[in-house]
């Protein structure tokens, strides 16, 4: 067992503190790993506010790169010294998805089986079952995805969660290619990702559409060909405007191929299903509060339309084939991480994060560790 120090969300709205927590040596098919550097992510808030669930005290933080320190008994997959990034899909191998050969889709990810705790020995709950604002943390051995060492931590860590949510949901979940026009509603970190995936595949026409006409400026930067500024004060309807862009690119088309919905809104959503061609998709990436309903449309309009609504977790990865290679993309200047990385900061500024997920200037926040 050691001592480190680490985020803790002690209770429903309280403010985030910085604890000394028990982290004990890996058992059989554990992982203590070092982290390097962890995202901030809105998911960690959700947690302190309490909309996750009522397993206070969370050790927060989830999107995290860093370097093994020690495995346990048993563990071949990764090693001390491994450079790696944490996911929270360790496929089980044994769940309904994994069963049938769709392991991007298993719903029973391992996590470490011993417990981390608060000094007094009150149990953590470990957000995502990873637990990563913390000099070091325990987690299965699964959870670790060994990827290329000299790649900067706080760039490659950002595909532990949101980016590759992003990214996947353009390039796994919508199966965005070159020849096909892209819609992206939300441009937050998320939908960025989404842009920069369908940039990656090829797609033409991006279409960045967001109430922020700062994020515009940084969608088209990242690989967005058009921005649609949707606030109410533009006048603009961004369904009609996304349709008249893909038309102009491709006669007769009625709509995007693919949509991607990056917000998480019954009003945004209900526009993706609009704004989509004839048998085209939408893609639900942005993540809906429990009360929302879904939007009402006529039945008929979802069988007329045909095509395929869709919801991407995680952009439906598989860590062990998505993130070395997404690395190696970004190794080799394809794909700008970097860009996501909008303010490297410490370990006590979570608080502070936080708050700046609500002005619109941040991207990303990453604590870094040393
Ligand atoms: N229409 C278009 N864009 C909107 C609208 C709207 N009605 N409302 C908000 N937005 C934009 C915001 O301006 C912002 O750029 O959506 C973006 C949301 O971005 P972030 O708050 O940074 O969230 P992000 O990290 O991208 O996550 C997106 O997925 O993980 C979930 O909880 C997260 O639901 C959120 C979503
Ligand atoms: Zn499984
Ligand atoms: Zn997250």
């Amino acid at each position: 067992m050691q001592q480190v120090r680490a985020v803790v969300a002690k209770g429903k709205g309280q403010p985030v503190s910085v604890e000394t927590i028990n982290v004990p040596d890996p058992g059989p098919g554990e992982a203590v790993v070092k982290i390097q550097a962890c995202g901030v992510c809105h998911t960690d808030l959700h947690y302190r506010e309490g909309g996750i669930n009522d397993d206070f005290p969370f050790l927060l933080g989830h999107e995290a790169a860093g370097v093994v320190e020690a495995v346990g008994e048993g563990v071949t997959e990764v090693a001390a010294g491994d450079f790696v990034v944490l996911n929270w899909r360790a496929v089980c191998g044994e769940c309904r998805a994994c069963k049938r050969g769709d392991l991007h889709y298993c719903f029973n990810t391992h996590n470490a089986t011993q417990k981390m705790t608060l000094e007094d020995g009150t149990e953590l709950s470990p957000a995502l079952g990873i637990g990563a604002f913390a000099e070091k943390t325990l987690v299965a051995a699964g959870q670790c995805t060994k990827v290329d060492a000299s790649a900067r931590p706080a760039a490659v860590g950002l595909l532990g969660c949101g980016v590759m949510a992003g990214l996947g949901a353009a390039i796994n979940t919508g199966a965005v290619t070159r020849g096909k026009s892209v819609a992206v509603i939300g441009c937050g970190g998320v939908g960025m990702a989404a842009i920069a995936g369908s940039a990656l595949a090829g797609a033409s026409p991006i279409i960045a559409v967001d109430i922020d006409p700062k994020k515009l400026e940084q969608a088209t930067a990242m690989g967005a060909t058009h921005t649609v500024d949707s606030s109410a004060s533009s006048g603009v309807d961004p369904v009609e405007e996304i349709k008249r862009i893909a038309a102009e690119t491709y006669e007769g088309a009625e709509g995007a191929d693919v949509v991607i919905e990056a917000v998480g809104r019954p009003e945004t959503w209900k526009q993706a299903f609009y704004a989509r061609d004839l048998a085209g998709t939408v893609v639900l990436v942005g993540v809906p509060t429990p009360d929302m309903k879904v939007p009402e449309i006529p039945l008929i309009d979802v069988f007329g339309r045909g095509g395929a609504l869709k919801s991407s977790w995680y952009g439906d990865c598989l860590p062990s084939r998505d993130f070395p290679m997404l690395v190696d993309l970004y190794q080799q200047g394809r794909l700008d991480l970097d860009a996501f990385v909008s303010e490297e900061i410490g370990i006590d500024d979570i608080e502070a994060a936080f708050e700046k997920m609500h002005t619109g200037d941040v991207l990303r926040s990453v604590v870094l560790f040393s």
